[in-house]
């Protein structure tokens, strides 16, 4: 016997294979921009340590009427003009942050779809932190595999701003506010070429073991929010940068090599590394273990610090308005965060 919403859900979705590929990109930044020596005339650090050690001289810093949504937006406005396609046309809206507009509901997701208007699609908010961009890349990925849509607008927004803890200068240094969006699309064999771009499957990766490593300690059913008593520092952002590090190199290193292995690929066949950017001696590092060139990794932390689930896509949009990616070029997204998260894709352009 067939139910009805059976086949009404049937007749909506093709059940075969189908590819997918970036038909969109956009970034946003916020407008103010904070140098190193601003925050050195607010706590005991200087341009100088912080450059040395991790490769950042500015971030930018939300306005006080930004959330991560308003950044989302812009961003997703870009990626949907640059795909020609209207908000209405989107079946899915993914979000992936850990600074959300409200703390776990209602979803950012549904508040980026509510303003670009768009109808009939699902939302929701995907947590990875810093590796945010690259899961949500891959669940667009297997919902137009699956047929189960055409058209995800995947978004890493995040304003840290507001989650960082001001008077530690280990963290608080580290990290910027900013947005980046694609839209993954169902590609289209009958009018692309064969040589079109496309998604290869992810590799993604988790080490709960690590959760208190990089977290907000309280403020969620763990260790609840006491008024009076919770020191307002244990709800912010707090880190053990060497663990972290370690960590890092680590991942960075085993995705890549896992990717190229998978795929029979060797790294001259990639034309682009484009790595979260948490720190450039992270990423040089991991280069220099992996024995490849660093200067096929795309770094752009100076100007905008470690802008979470936000630094692929905003290095994306940067790449593409430069005009560094071609047609056919193979593209690798490597990323690690808090969760413990890590994980890559693998795309051809
Ligand atoms: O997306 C994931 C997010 N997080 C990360 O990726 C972070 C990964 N970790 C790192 O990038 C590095 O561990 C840090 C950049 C956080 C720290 O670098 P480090 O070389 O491991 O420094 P450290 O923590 O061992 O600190 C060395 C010294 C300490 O002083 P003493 O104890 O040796 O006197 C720190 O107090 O540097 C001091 N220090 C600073 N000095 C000036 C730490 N932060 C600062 C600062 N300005 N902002």
């Amino acid at each position: 016997m067939v139910f009805p919403e059976e086949s009404w859900y049937l007749s909506r979705v093709e059940l075969k294979q189908h590819a997918a590929h970036i038909s969109g990109i956009g970034a946003y930044v916020p407008e103010r921009r904070l140098h190193n020596e601003e925050l050195a005339q607010i706590m005991d650090t200087s341009d100088d340590w912080i450059y040395s050690h991790t490769g950042i001289r500015y971030r930018h810093v939300a306005a006080e009427e930004e959330a991560a949504s308003d950044l989302a937006v812009k961003a997703a406005h870009g990626a949907l003009d640059a795909a020609h396609l209207a908000p209405d046309a989107v079946d899915l809206v993914l979000v992936a942050t850990s600074t959300p507009d409200y703390i776990g509901l209602p979803s950012t997701a549904c508040v980026v779809q509510d303003k670009l208007r768009i109808t009939g699609a699902g939302a929701m908010d995907l947590v990875a932190a810093c590796t945010g961009f690259i899961y949500g890349l891959e669940t667009a990925r297997t919902f137009i595999a699956a047929g189960a849509a055409r058209h995800v607008l995947v978004i890493g927004s995040e304003v840290y701003s507001r989650i960082v803890n001001w008077e530690d200068r280990k963290s608080s240094v580290l990290f910027g506010d900013g947005a980046g969006a694609v839209v993954v699309s169902a590609v289209d064999t009958a009018r692309s070429a064969p040589a079109a771009g496309h998604i290869f499957p992810a590799l993604l990766g988790s080490r709960g073991s690590g959760a208190e490593t990089l977290c907000r300690l309280h403020g969620g059913t763990r260790h609840p929010y006491v008024p009076g008593v919770t020191p307002e520092s244990a709800t912010l952002l707090q880190m053990d940068g060497r663990s972290v590090y370690t960590f890092a190199v680590a991942a960075l290193v085993e995705v890549i090599q896992t990717l190229l292995e998978r795929n029979r690929l060797s790294f001259q066949d990639i034309a682009w590394v484009v790595p979260h950017q948490a720190n450039t001696r992270i990423i040089t590092a991991a280069a220099r273990r992996g024995g490849w060139d660093a200067e096929r990794f795309y770094m752009n932390i100076e100007e905008y610090a470690n802008t979470s689930a936000a630094s692929i896509p905003i290095a994306l949009d940067e790449m593409n308005r430069k005009k560094l990616l071609s047609p056919g070029d193979l593209l690798l997204f490597v990323g690690f965060g808090s969760g413990l998260t890590y994980g890559g894709n693998l795309l051809r352009w």
